[in-house]
């Protein structure tokens, strides 16, 4: 069964899109199977930039057929306005399906998303503020619109009516917030249908055929580990599952469908939004601001600044384990050059003294424990033009190996620039 699962092992802004569009080349179907257009890719291809939320990054592959699948929360707009951006930079978007299962983003998503991080104050969540939480939070509460009810203007109506006599309550009267219209909303959504339709499919149906015909499916996952639901750094995450298990419910597969795991790690760590995070660098730390004007550190989407630190290889390992990663992917390495020493966090201390070489459960100990780093020598040669593993200076190899040893899986890409073309394939991708 050949599954590729591209997860993030991190806080997500790993740099995954870059190795979904070098793995697409070989794939016949490229699938989202979570999250929404909180998420943001950042292809850069002969020079042209594409910033992609919604759409998957093999769609920049003649062969590829991109699938929005069934986890995905789509807001229709966004969608309609991404397919023409690609449209206008040439790329052909006919071959984009997006599942009539996927939950839709609906107006009072976003405002609530809005309202409920204002309310909480000083202990808001750090959203994209693109109503992800309320959609899901919808899904769940089985109150949800589908992509599906657009095709159907009279059940689309009945749902949006029941949605918002709910929604408008709450809005009103807990948050003093005009009432929205369910005619505007109507006109707005249903106004999408012909722009829409031809993409809507059984997107479960076309992975099962693809996967049995033996041909290549890959799925492409945002946001990462540690902004999962269940397993991340709780409330502080999103409201779906980045981890690889998130494809089996995301995308319609059972486990046995994906044999191939790859982790993405960037050779540091940023964060954005609010939570826990051990290796932060504090502000102004030197390092911390080369790591972010380096790196450009700032959210392809909303342009916040990202929260860096050092690589954290307890949280590495355990990232390798929810996902039972086969590989692991090394992105921007080269951001690494220059410093005289370079730090990974291989245990914390908790307040009490104790080490820690596994990720603590209790929230209350993870806020508080300190890191425990071990210092490699850093490299000042620049690495972006390396094309092999042996171009990279010895430092540079040596950090590679460490981080292999910490997480017990081989390392087999590591980039070292921003272009597509700037991967270093290690002889193991087989
Ligand atoms: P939401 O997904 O908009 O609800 O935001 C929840 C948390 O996930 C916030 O801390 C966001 O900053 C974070 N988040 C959501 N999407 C991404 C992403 O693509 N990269 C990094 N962080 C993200």
């Amino acid at each position: 069964m050949p599954g590729t699962v591209i997860v993030g092992t991190q806080w997500g802004d790993e740099g995954k899109g870059r190795f979904t569009d070098y793995l697409a080349k070989e794939s016949s179907l490229v699938v989202r199977y979570q999250g929404g257009h909180n998420a943001g890719h950042t292809l850069v291809v002969d020079g042209v930039v594409f910033a992609l939320q919604l759409v998957p990054s093999g769609v920049l592959y003649e062969h590829v057929t991109p699938v929005i699948g069934n986890g995905v929360v789509v807001d229709p707009a966004v969608l309609v306005e991404e397919l023409d951006m690609l449209e206008h930079k040439g790329v052909d978007t006919s071959r984009v399906l997006l599942s009539g299962n996927a939950h839709l983003i609906m107006p009072y998503h976003q405002e609530l998303d809005r309202v409920t991080e204002r309310f909480l104050g000083k202990n808001r969540l750090g959203t994209t503020k693109r109503g992800i939480g309320p959609a899901y939070a919808d899904k769940a509460l089985r109150v949800g619109l589908r992509v599906q009810d657009l095709l159907d203007p009279k059940i689309f109506r009945e749902k949006l009516e029941l949605a918002l006599r709910e929604k408008n309550g709450v809005l009103a009267k807990v948050y003093n917030r005009l009432p929205l219209d369910a005619d505007e909303i109507v006109e707005r959504y249903l106004g999408l249908v012909p722009r829409l339709e031809p993409h809507i499919a059984d997107t479960v149906h076309l992975v099962h055929e693809a996967l049995d015909a033996g041909q290549h499916v890959l799925f492409e996952g945002a946001q990462a580990t540690y902004l999962d639901l269940d397993h991340g750094t709780y409330p502080f995450v999103t409201s779906s599952n980045p981890i690889a298990g998130g494809v089996c419910t995301g995308a319609g597969v059972g486990p046995r469908a994906i044999d191939r795991v790859i982790g993405v790690v960037k050779a540091y760590v940023t964060r954005v939004g609010s939570g826990p995070f051990p290796t932060e660098l504090p502000e102004g730390d030197p390092v911390g601001e080369v790591l972010v004007a380096r790196g450009n550190e700032f959210g392809t989407n909303t342009g916040r600044r990202r929260r860096p630190g050092w690589l954290d290889a307890v949280m590495l390992r355990h990232a390798v384990a929810l996902n039972t990663c086969s590989e692991l992917a090394i992105t921007k390495l080269d951001v690494l050059s220059g410093l005289d020493e370079v730090k990974v966090c291989v245990a914390y201390e908790g307040e009490d003294g104790a080490r820690y070489e596994h990720v603590p459960y209790h929230q209350s100990v993870l806020h508080k424990v300190r890191p425990v780093y071990e210092t490699l020598p850093g490299w000042h040669r620049e690495i972006d033009d390396a094309a092999q593993l042996g171009d990279l200076p010895l430092e540079a190899r040596n950090y590679v190996r460490f981080l292999e040893d910490a997480a017990g899986v081989p390392v087999t890409f590591v980039s070292v620039g921003p272009s597509r073309e700037q991967t270093v394939v290690l002889p193991r991708a087989a």
